[in-house]
């Protein structure tokens, strides 16, 4: 078995231990019927460090209170928290905090975009087009949006290699009716990294609207959304070692300007009368109700944790361990890896399949050796269909991941094919 590699995360100590962003992730101190947590599905959800799990009880402790209402000292320390939280999160993705709303998660903030501005901006015989690799969560919104206003939805192929085609992006934008188009950054079965500044470079040109799902993108990959050129940019707190609770929608101003708010009530005018209301300016005109404050508090202390460890190392640790889970898993008998072969154009994620072996299975086997990974459909039940299968195992990994990992789901594996009699 090849040795376990020294990488950028994590350092040897002085006492020639091994330290570094695994001690301040304070689950791995868990075991699970005696085995060390081994956890490769930060795809699904990410595992918290200390510092987050502080800001939270220090928030809730010392600082709770709602925010935007109160003129007591304490109602101004949760305000100063929540709008504080938000400028950070901005800043990390090269977003204003004017232009940053704070939703539910990537969920939320993909619907805000379909109805608020989908319903004012697609009509009977325009085209939507998304993408066969679509997570759910950026492909439902669009079925609903396309059926309700008399739409077709498009979609743009996937091909063998698991990329999409700057040529079928033109020739679909070429037929003068899209709308809009909408795209995983990369994506959660596949890996693949979408050349996202190229697509909506060519949408814009069109004249044509872009959201970039950046769910997978932004725990991962150094992301300025201002370079990358999308009218809209989504992403999910949860993965990116924030809490669950909070996503982030940041929208081109013009646009979030003429819009309709999404949701309505409070916080999210600027006076109502028995029959009209006036909406807040941006961003509270699409934050209706109580915020999710403690949680945007929680995504602050996640942001300013990854931009510590600095999101190009980051970037170059996943990368060198997807490239390590590429080549290993290529030596398993029976294992099929979808998506692109170069670690290069994919995130820090596997989705495969293993002959003779359903993907359940797969998980259930490797969980019994302590290794959690995912299988299933992955909210991408039509990408399934290209691929011809109905479900992957796939293993993803994170910030506090090191081959000693991907080394154990590997044994894991190789056992659980002998259990099978392979
Ligand atoms: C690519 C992608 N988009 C969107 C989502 C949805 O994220 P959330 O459930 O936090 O809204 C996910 C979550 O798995 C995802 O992987």
């Amino acid at each position: 078995m090849p040795p376990v590699a020294e990488n950028d995360l994590f350092i040897k100590t002085t006492s020639g231990g091994r330290a570094g962003v695994r001690s301040d992730f304070p689950i791995f101190a868990r075991t699970f019927a005696g085995r060390p947590l081994i956890y490769l599905d930060s795809g699904a959800s990410s595992q918290k460090p200390q510092v987050v799990i502080d800001a939270l009880a220090d928030h809730l402790a010392k600082h709770n209170a709602n925010v935007h209402r109160g003129v007591y000292a304490l109602a101004q320390e949760a305000d100063a928290a929540y709008d504080g939280a938000r400028k950070r999160v901005a800043a990390f993705v090269g977003g204003a905090p004017q232009t940053t709303i704070f939703t539910k998660n990537a969920t939320e903030a993909i619907n805000l975009v379909a109805y608020s501005w989908g319903r004012a901006n697609v009509n009977a015989d325009d085209a939507v087009l998304i993408t066969q690799m679509e997570h759910h969560a950026n492909l439902v919104p669009w079925q609903m949006l396309c059926r309700e206003r008399g739409a077709q939805l498009r979609y743009l192929e996937v091909d063998e290699r698991g990329e999409l085609s700057l040529e079928q992006l033109d020739s679909e934008l070429a037929r003068g009716d899209v709308r809009l188009v909408a795209f995983a950054h990369v994506s959660n079965v596949l890996g693949t990294i979408n050349p996202v500044a190229e697509m909506t470079a060519r949408a814009r040109a069109a004249g044509v609207v872009t959201l970039v799902d950046g769910a997978q993108a932004v725990p991962q990959l150094p992301v300025d959304v201002g370079a990358l050129g999308a009218d809209f940019y989504a992403w999910t707190g949860h993965k990116a070692l924030g809490p669950t609770g909070i996503g982030v929608l940041h929208g081109r101003a013009e646009l979030l300007e003429r819009m309709q708010p999404f949701l309505t009530g409070g916080d999210m005018i600027a006076s109502v009368d028995f029959q009209e209301t006036t909406w807040n300016e941006l961003p509270y005109k699409f934050e209706a109700g109580t915020p999710p404050i403690a949680e945007a508090v929680g995504l602050g202390a996640a942001v300013d944790y990854l931009s510590g460890l600095g999101m190009e190392r980051v970037r170059a640790h996943e990368r060198e361990l997807t490239a390590y889970m590429l080549e290993r898993l290529a030596a398993v008998a029976g294992v099929r890896v979808v998506g692109p072969p170069q670690a290069d154009r994919r995130g820090g994620l596997a989705s495969f399949t293993v002959e003779g072996i359903h993907p359940h299975d797969v998980a259930e086997l490797v969980a019994r050796a302590g290794v959690c990974i995912r299988a299933g459909h992955h909210c991408a039940q039509p990408l399934m269909r290209c691929l011809g299968v109905g479900a992957t195992a796939r293993a993803s990994v994170g910030v506090y991941n090191e081959r000693a990992d991907i080394d154990a789901l590997v044994d894991a594996l190789l056992s659980g094919r002998a259990v099978f009699g392979l």
